[in-house]
């Protein structure tokens, strides 16, 4: 009798044994949070490795859930790695890049302001609640993977829509994940090996459980927004110098799975990303500023320069919104996989950290708690105008002109008059720019016939762009005395 409890025993105990060896996992997290877990629970975390303020860790799912508590307001805190030699070799991944190819010039005012007027709330919503719909996201379910196969036949067709020839969509399958992930690419027509990239994730959890997952705010906004940025660059005819692609990640929420392979297969095959922008989280406005840029795990040049781009686009005229910067303190959405591998990477946020959108990761994270996506909306600005700068204008494809015979444009006593006669369109938009492509002027929705007053204007040569609403354009030189 006694020999059998004591063989029992040491079968339980075998298999006690076993499955805590089986609970544990390599990850990565800051080395204070690393240091704080092994000093509350040793035993159940292990520092593999260190560096800088990073640590790669073997840990319990003990120590998961006291960071967790820890953190509180989000995540698991820690990026799981599959095995130790991954887990240490993340520390080693800084490579240094040459970051020389780009300038960083704002230059392309005429196409930015044709793109920011063709962006529309409707379309986000739509695709925000589109995205709801699916129930969960969550990365092992079949409607994960199915969401990802629409997205895929949804930028297809809008790329047929707009007769892009130079645009393709790919499902990128994961090793670590049954769910794909999606990539648009639009070819540079001057430098097509040079990549501007932006992404969210597709992916959705609860923790409440994930069967309901609608991961309306995390992260089908920032699907959404850079969805309609693109569209609104087909729809301007732009074509990209450099190639574009536009990523929606699978399973970001169990440890940014997705991004990790797609930036370690780029970085290891050495692809020339100029820079990488995140739209994790773009509809809720919960801080007195609109776009927080996150500072931590991203690149201080790209951040100055997309608060540059919102100082030169958006800090006047029918485009405004404003910025500051926040923190998240660890690599807490997938730009960190691509600043990991080297890459510049930028992460604009909805809020400041802490008063982001307080039904992530819950049940309640619906559309109908914003009720409108005029938040999401500035996001998607802001990626157009990246969009645009970084891979910068080769031309406009397929924007017809008007044909001379229906307008009337001319200059008296520095008064622009203009008409147009049997035109079927109508003018969305009047824009006038100095020689050097600023604009000076902006007038939304104008009767198709009228004068403008541009005595204010001082002396020189300028360039009047109408444009219709089925995106035609006509372009007059005129000269102001
Ligand atoms: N969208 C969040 C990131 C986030 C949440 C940023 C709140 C700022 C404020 C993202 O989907 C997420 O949940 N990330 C995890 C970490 C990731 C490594 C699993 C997080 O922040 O806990
Ligand atoms: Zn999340």
């Amino acid at each position: 009798m006694k020999k059998i409890v004591l063989i029992a025993l040491i079968f339980f105990a075998g298999i006690n044994l076993y499955s805590q060896e089986e609970d544990r996992f390599y990850a990565t997290m800051a080395l204070n949070d690393a240091r704080e877990l092994l000093a509350d629970k040793p035993g159940e975390i292990e520092i593999l490795a260190e560096r800088g303020n990073e640590a790669a860790v073997h840990m319990s799912h003990i120590a998961a859930e006291a960071l967790h508590d820890r953190i509180l307001v989000h995540g698991p805190g820690y990026i799981f790695k599959p095995d130790a030699e991954t887990a240490v070799g993340a520390l080693d991944r800084r490579v240094v890049r040459d970051h020389s190819r780009i300038a960083f010039t704002i230059t392309e005012d005429p196409v930015v302001m044709q793109v920011l007027n063709l962006i529309d709330v409707q379309n986000i919503e739509d695709h925000i609640l589109e995205l709801e719909n699916y129930g969960t996201r969550y990365h092992t379910f079949a409607s994960a993977t199915q969401s990802a196969v629409d997205l895929k036949a949804k930028w297809e067709a809008m790329a047929t829509l707009y007769g892009r020839t130079d645009v393709s969509v790919r499902l990128y399958n994961h090793l670590s994940t049954q769910m794909p992930s999606v990539i648009m690419t639009i070819d540079g027509a001057e430098f097509p090996d040079e990549f501007v990239i932006v992404g969210g994730h597709l992916d959705s959890t609860s923790n409440q459980g994930n069967n309901d997952a609608p991961g309306a705010d995390d992260d089908a906004s920032g699907i959404a927004s850079i969805t309609e940025a693109v569209r609104a660059l087909f729809e301007a005819g732009f074509v990209p110098k450099r190639s574009i692609e536009i990523m929606a990640y699978a399973a970001e929420e169990i440890g940014l799975v997705g991004s990790e392979e797609i930036a370690a297969d780029y970085s290891s095959n050495n692809v020339n990303v100029t820079a990488y922008v995140q739209f994790d989280m773009t509809n809720y406005n919960g801080s007195g500023q609109d776009v927080y840029f996150i500072t931590d795990f991203t690149d201080g040049t790209l951040n100055s320069f997309l608060m540059q781009l919102m100082d030169h686009y958006n800090a006047s005229g029918s485009h405004t919104f404003t910025y500051g910067t926040s923190l998240c303190n660890y690599g807490c959405s997938d730009h960190a996989s691509w600043h990991n591998e080297g890459y510049m990477a930028a992460f604009p946020f909805e809020a400041s950290f802490g008063q982001h959108n307080p039904n992530i990761h819950t049940a309640s994270d619906t559309y109908s708690f914003t009720g409108t996506a005029e938040h999401a909306v500035k996001f998607s600005k802001l990626c157009s105008e990246f969009l645009i700068e970084t891979a910068k204008s080769d031309g406009l494809l397929a924007v017809a002109e008007v044909p001379a015979e229906v307008y009337n444009i001319y200059v008296s006593d520095n008064t622009l008059y203009y008409s147009f006669n049997d035109f079927e369109a109508d003018i969305s938009a009047v824009v006038v720019y100095d020689i050097v492509g600023n604009s000076v002027m902006r007038l939304e929705d104008p009767d198709n016939e009228g004068s403008i007053t541009l005595g204010h204007l001082s002396a020189g040569m300028y360039i009047v762009n109408f444009t219709t609403d089925y995106s035609e354009v006509v372009n007059k030189k005129i000269i102001i005395r």
